[in-house]
């Protein structure tokens, strides 16, 4: 979590590379972590992502004239554009130009303005650094007079990967980070962007998220490979069962009846995805139900759906999986997110949780050589604009939006 502390030091940093004048605006978008429900929301499945209290903040302020500056107090990048020709640049700022970008097709060029970018969430951790750092933006455009609500943040973020980075990813990710609310997790239908919130509050557990410590860039990843295999089950099924928008459309029966003339790979992807659309489902109702021990096992099962039948775990994530399993007080595990790295998802008894910290970054360092990261993950609000000065936020219970 981004502290007071940081946020003045960060106001100083603005102030002296950018200019004293008026006070910067403040925004915030989470990262998210996804409890279940993977490579399904390309599929027009469920998925059943949470808000984390890590995310990306921006400090930005309009100014006289162009160029527009770009600065990332991470890593210390600057760079300059003008608002009046956006243009893709192959570097981290094409998702923020992106959004500006779609903002502008819709609602006008953007004035001239400074931003700088700064947060806590590990890049290429598959916790959504990206899907954090387009949502950040597009709320934060309210700051230079563009209207812009929770569900238009997360579409035009949405947009901006897909059609301007040029990443084909699903909607899962830039709707949990802008309109996540805290203490619950979002259960999300893919096809008709309706949502719903679920409680978190199974009695006495907690959410842990391990980074394998291996990254990973979904650019460079068989994540496109996937989508494409999935495309050609859905030619394959519907040839046979009659048109469907996606394989979410396909019912189980459905798929059963035409599995065995089914080539081995489309068959494994569509399994995957048929069960783990049940699984989410059946996830939400355990934790309606307070039903922690049915909510482990569905994790244990989709992971074991993840790395068998869509083939997207690795040996580092497997490893943490399988050592978190044998940890006393974990009812469940899995791979979360997109996979090829990254991170794995853990239900563990409260009481159990210190000791999982002690012991399993030792054991997964001993086996892989690789140095875990955890942090406990408290489902978290989504995008809001922060008090400039204190950095907090009437929590609403909704992402707040631009206005
Ligand atoms: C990445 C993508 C999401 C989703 C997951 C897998 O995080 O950005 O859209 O497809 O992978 O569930």
């Amino acid at each position: 979590m981004i502290g007071k502390a940081e946020i003045g030091e960060r106001r100083r940093e603005f102030a002296a590379r950018f200019g004293r004048g008026r006070e910067p605006d403040l925004y915030f978008a989470p990262g998210r972590v996804n409890l279940i429900g993977d490579h399904t929301d390309y599929n027009g499945g469920l998925v059943l992502p949470l808000a984390i209290a890590e995310g990306t903040c921006v400090l930005i302020r309009r100014k006289g004239a162009p160029p527009a500056r770009l600065y990332s107090a991470n890593t210390g990048w600057e760079t300059e554009f003008d608002p009046r020709e956006i243009v893709p640049r192959g570097d981290w700022t094409d998702y923020v130009r992106g959004v500006f970008f779609f903002l502008a097709r819709s609602q006008g060029l953007p004035p001239p303005f400074d931003a700088m970018y700064f947060g806590d969430l590990p890049l290429e951790a598959g916790l959504s650094s990206s899907a954090s750092l387009e949502v950040a933006t597009a709320i934060s455009s309210s700051s230079l007079g563009f209207r812009v609500d929770g569900e238009e943040a997360a579409r035009i973020a949405w947009r901006a990967e897909n059609e301007f980075v040029g990443m084909s990813c699903g909607v899962m990710d830039q709707y949990a980070v802008s309109l996540s609310r805290a203490g619950h997790l979002m259960l999300l239908d893919c096809r008709t962007l309706q949502y719903d919130f679920v409680p978190f509050d199974l009695p006495g557990t907690s959410l842990v998220v391990g980074h394998t410590g291996v990254s990973r860039s979904l650019l460079d990843s068989p994540y496109n490979l996937r989508r494409r295999e999935c495309e050609r089950a859905l030619g394959l099924i519907t040839a046979v069962v009659g048109p469907r928008e996606d394989l979410s459309q396909v019912t189980l029966e459905e798929f059963e009846a035409v599995a065995r003339a089914l080539p081995e790979v489309p068959r494994m992807r569509a399994e995957h995805v048929l069960r783990e659309n049940l699984r989410v489902r059946l996830a939400a109702e355990c934790l309606r139900g307070d039903d922690p021990q049915g909510v482990g096992l569905l994790l244990n099962e989709s992971h074991a759906s993840l790395r068998d039948l869509y083939e997207v775990s690795s040996p580092e994530l497997d490893t943490l999986q399988e050592i978190s399993l044998r940890q006393p007080g974990v009812l469940g595990c899995r791979m979360t997110g997109a996979g090829f790295g990254g991170c794995v998802i853990s239900l563990i008894r409260d009481g159990s949780v210190r000791e999982y910290l002690e012991k399993v970054p030792g054991l997964y360092r001993g086996v892989t050589g690789h140095d875990p990261l955890f942090i406990e993950a408290s489902p978290s609000a989504g995008a809001k604009k922060l008090d400039k000065r204190t950095g907090s936020a009437p929590d609403t219970g909704h992402s707040a939006t631009a206005r």
